[in-house]
């Protein structure tokens, strides 16, 4: 077996298998055994808590998909106002009515903390599509007017086998229009409560591939010279074998990578992690799996005690954000994993050689014109 299959079976697989099947089984037992009457109500309920709102904005892209739907429903609770960032209106639409009134029927955390505020967050839709850059811009647009602080981006969106361009449009260039559209609005407007941060929603898929760009591409001898671009010259083919899918999380995390070393670290410095929600039972899993294992991991419960639940995989994502103190500014990658720091990510992810390479080939040539960069960007640009 090749290293890098190998790895991503024992670091990614294996492990997320252990801890869906044994270490949250354990764990719910315990809950089950040593918890209160009152907490074993609450759990039976599904009693949660919110916060008052913060009046700080939170925009997730996908937000109409299994995870990312709970994403802002999390963020809801934390009381942020929510921007879903997704494609169809009508669902957008739904969903934040629906969020909305989960969150109005859910107590307050603390009874004194709302006093002086009324605690609602906003919850609204804007239309946005991954794989059009000009959405982008719109998106930063709709939120220039409001006086809020933009806290949180979480670049959610994303696709699994199907063609192999289109999968780089929406799982890495998707993520680099809109994180360059809206940092001037998450650094002029930076908090002190909540630190802006940047959350790419990775994979342990990456862990599959060794590199984005083909050695062999001839685009890399000739530098690029803008004739052709590199989304161009992939094949046209379906990712049958997910191995794009692998390419374009790797591909992303390298972005994360580039931002962590071109971004200043002096104040408002803006975090940027990279976090795999686990391995998820969402559409964007059941359709690779085949109808009739589907429909046996799901009639034998199966599917429960393997994959997490779409609650789970966004708590995983969102437990970034429970760090109370701001994390110093660092260039070092922040990689979460089940909602830990410190996840087991490829040597490749982080490597600033490649990550460049990314830049020059592909980023560069595919936001010039289109987005404005941090004026001096690039090698210089760090004070
Ligand atoms: N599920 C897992 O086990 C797993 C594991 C590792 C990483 N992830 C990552 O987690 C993220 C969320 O995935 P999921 O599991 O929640 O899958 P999902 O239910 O299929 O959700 C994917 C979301 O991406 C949206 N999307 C697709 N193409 C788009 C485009 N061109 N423009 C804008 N939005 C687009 C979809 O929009 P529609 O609602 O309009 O279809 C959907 O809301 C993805 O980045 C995925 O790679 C998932």
């Amino acid at each position: 077996m090749k290293r890098n299959v190998m790895r991503w079976v024992i670091h990614g697989v294996a492990t997320e298998l252990f801890h869906n099947m044994i270490l949250r089984t354990f764990r719910r037992v315990r809950q089950n055994f040593f918890a209160t009457d009152e907490g074993r109500l609450e759990l039976e309920k599904g009693v949660r808590y919110r916060q008052p709102s913060k009046r700080e904005i939170a925009v997730v892209t996908g937000a109409t998909g299994g995870i990312g739907s709970k994403i802002v429903h999390d963020l809801a609770l934390r009381g942020y106002d929510v921007v879903i960032a997704a494609r169809d209106a009508t669902r957008g639409e739904e969903l934040a009515t629906h969020i909305r009134d989960l969150v109005a029927v859910t107590p307050l955390e603390s009874v004194e903390e709302s006093s002086g505020n009324d605690g609602m967050p906003t919850i609204s839709f804007i239309e946005y599509h991954a794989d059009v850059p000009q959405s982008a811009l719109n998106v930063a647009l709709s939120i220039k007017d409001s006086r809020s602080p933009l806290s949180i981006l979480i670049n959610n969106a994303g696709i699994m086998g199907k063609s192999k361009k289109l999968t780089m449009q929406v799982n890495l260039l998707g993520p680099a229009y809109l994180t360059f559209a809206l940092l001037p609005l998450m650094a002029e407007r930076a908090t002190r409560t909540t630190p802006p941060t940047v959350i790419n929603v990775a994979s342990s898929a990456h862990l599959r591939a060794t590199h984005v760009l083909d050695d062999e591409s001839p685009l890399l001898e000739k530098n690029n010279d803008g004739n052709q671009s590199w989304l161009d010259i992939l094949p046209s083919v379906s990712d049958n074998d997910l191995s794009t899918y692998a390419q374009s999380k790797l591909a992303l995390m390298q972005f994360s990578t580039i931002l962590r070393n071109w971004l200043p670290t002096s104040d408002p410095h803006i975090r940027i992690v990279d976090a795999h929600p686990g391995l998820v039972w969402t559409p964007l899993l059941r359709d690779h799996t085949g109808d009739k294992a589907v429909r046996l991991l799901t009639w034998t419960g199966l599917a429960n005690l393997i994959y997490k639940s779409s609650s789970e995989g966004a708590q995983a994502i969102v437990a970034v954000m429970d760090s109370s103190q701001p994390t110093p500014a660092t260039r070092n990658q922040v990689y979460y994993v089940n909602g830990e720091p410190g996840g087991y990510a490829s040597s490749e992810s982080a490597s600033f050689d490649d990550s460049i390479k990314l830049w020059k080939h592909v980023l560069a040539p595919a936001l010039e014109g289109v987005i404005d960069l941090p004026k001096g960007w690039g090698p210089k640009y760090v004070e």
